[in-house]
């Protein structure tokens, strides 16, 4: 059986290979599910494939895409210096590249149309599926928040891929390696240009396809921090006539992919909707989606905030401690509300992304923030002068929140009345969480 690429993204998650790409990702290691027999179903993608693809045969060529010889992309990359280097996923290296505007002849840096240059490491066929798949969806697929694909190289055993540039990188780095953390506006407005690149997926494109691999990584943000999706090496055309779903392999990232497809290979739009939701989660929280480093019982993002999902006087918990409050207490209220129905266990209970992206829609613009409530004042006052005065044990003690504002506790002092968010989990990072 194929076991996929050697970094992870794009492996069968029961069989999955156990390097990874960085210490704190180990979300890839991972079997999770028993193998699923796709012949068991009765509209299962064929999973036999030749040994050597018929590349004529399955390769339909966009007319918008430019074919680049690997001679003019090594050019593009200046010889794929490390220094172009933009990144590493499953499927291969990612190397910035300059290119003319309208054909295919490398120029100088700097000039022309800035390019992100994908190689495929040769590691066989599911790499070459993947690719295909990847010219076959991008080439026809054009929406602002799905990332352009300029072109292609396909030469010889080379298989290459020619993305416009995206400045900022993925909302992966953005999230948990800077040391900056995200605004909560930004964050808002990630998921809200995210999610509607997903529901063009779903419900506008002229055929409906599962994008079946959402997750940080394949979030890539342009210079105004808008979102497009990029990696379509995984999608499937959505279910046809009155079939309910697809039955595939299960394949995907542990920690993003619904635990009903985990379970039986049968793929719908919910199914995305769901890894949105944990998307989601990781920007409320700051959290990546699977966490060994963290105690026990905080692995799994989506485990560990279940009983913060279900009670909405408690949702403040998940907020990520980053924020220090600079959060919309309405916005992140709704925000948790919405994570949690994308996340239901019931897939049919999950909306549509259409549903996500109304919902999601007017809280990038909320300024009700955490921070600049006379509640949330005082508790830092009382925090600053408890540090000044050393060791005198200040006990900051759980509140409660009632509609969204926080409610005071006649038991408690007043100078240490504050926001209950600051109660339960001071201030620390993520990275200063860890043990
Ligand atoms: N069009 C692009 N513009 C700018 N940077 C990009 C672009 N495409 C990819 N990158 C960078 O290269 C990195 C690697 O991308 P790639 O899609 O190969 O792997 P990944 O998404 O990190 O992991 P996976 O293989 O699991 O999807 C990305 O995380 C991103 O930082
Ligand atoms: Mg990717």
């Amino acid at each position: 059986m194929d076991v996929g690429n050697s970094k992870s993204r794009v492996v069968a998650l029961f069989c999955r290979k156990a390097e990874s790409k960085s210490t704190n990702d180990t979300s890839r290691d991972q079997p999770v599910a028993p193998v699923i027999s796709s012949s068991t179903t009765s509209n299962a993608e064929p999973e036999s494939v030749p040994s050597t693809p018929k590349i004529g045969e399955e390769l339909k060529i966009s007319s918008q895409l430019r074919k680049f010889t690997y001679n003019e992309l090594k050019m593009a990359t200046r010889n794929f210096r490390p220094d172009s280097l933009l990144g590493e996923g499953g499927f291969g290296c990612v190397f910035k590249g300059w290119v003319n505007e309208t054909g295919s002849t490398p120029v100088k840096p700097g000039t022309g149309l800035t390019v992100a240059v994908k190689t495929l490491n040769h590691d066989g066929l599911q790499g070459h599926r993947e690719w295909l798949a990847e010219v076959n969806y991008l080439g026809e697929l054009i929406h602002p928040h799905l990332v352009k694909l300029i072109g292609y190289c396909i030469e010889d055993d080379q298989r290459l891929l020619v993305y416009e540039f995206m400045p900022r990188g993925s909302l992966e780095n953005h999230l948990f390696k800077r040391s900056m953390p995200l605004p909560w506006s930004i964050r808002m407005k990630i998921a809200l240009s995210a999610a509607k690149g997903l529901a063009f997926l779903h419900e506008e494109a002229e055929k409906p396809v599962i994008y079946r691999d959402f997750k940080t990584s394949n979030i890539l943000l342009d210079a105004d921090y808008n979102a497009k999706l990029s990696d379509f090496g995984l999608a499937k055309d959505g279910p046809e006539g009155d079939k309910t779903h697809v039955s595939t392999r299960v394949m995907g990232t542990y920690g993003y992919a619904a635990p009903e497809y985990v379970m039986t290979g049968h793929l719908t739009a919910k199914s995305d909707v769901y890894s949105f939701g944990v998307v989601l989660l990781e920007l409320l929280s700051g959290r990546r989606s699977m966490d060994k480093s963290r105690p026990n019982g905080e692995h799994n993002l989506v485990e560990w905030a279940r009983p913060y999902l279900g009670e909405r006087r408690r949702f403040y918990r998940l907020i990520d401690p980053r924020l220090e409050g600079r959060f919309s207490i309405k916005g992140a209220q709704q925000a948790v509300q919405l994570a949690a129905r994308c996340l239901n266990r019931e897939a049919k209970i999950r909306p549509a992304m259409s549903e996500v992206v109304e919902a999601l829609e007017p809280l990038p613009n909320l300024n009700d923030m955490a921070n600049s409530s006379s509640y949330f004042q005082a508790m830092n006052a009382a925090r600053a002068s408890a540090s000044t005065n050393g060791r005198n044990g200040v006990r900051l003690q759980p509140g409660s929140m009632k509609n969204g504002q926080p409610t005071r506790s006649p038991s408690m002092p007043s100078r240490y009345r504050g926001s209950p968010y600051h109660h339960i989990q001071p201030l620390q990072s993520p990275v200063a969480n860890k043990p």
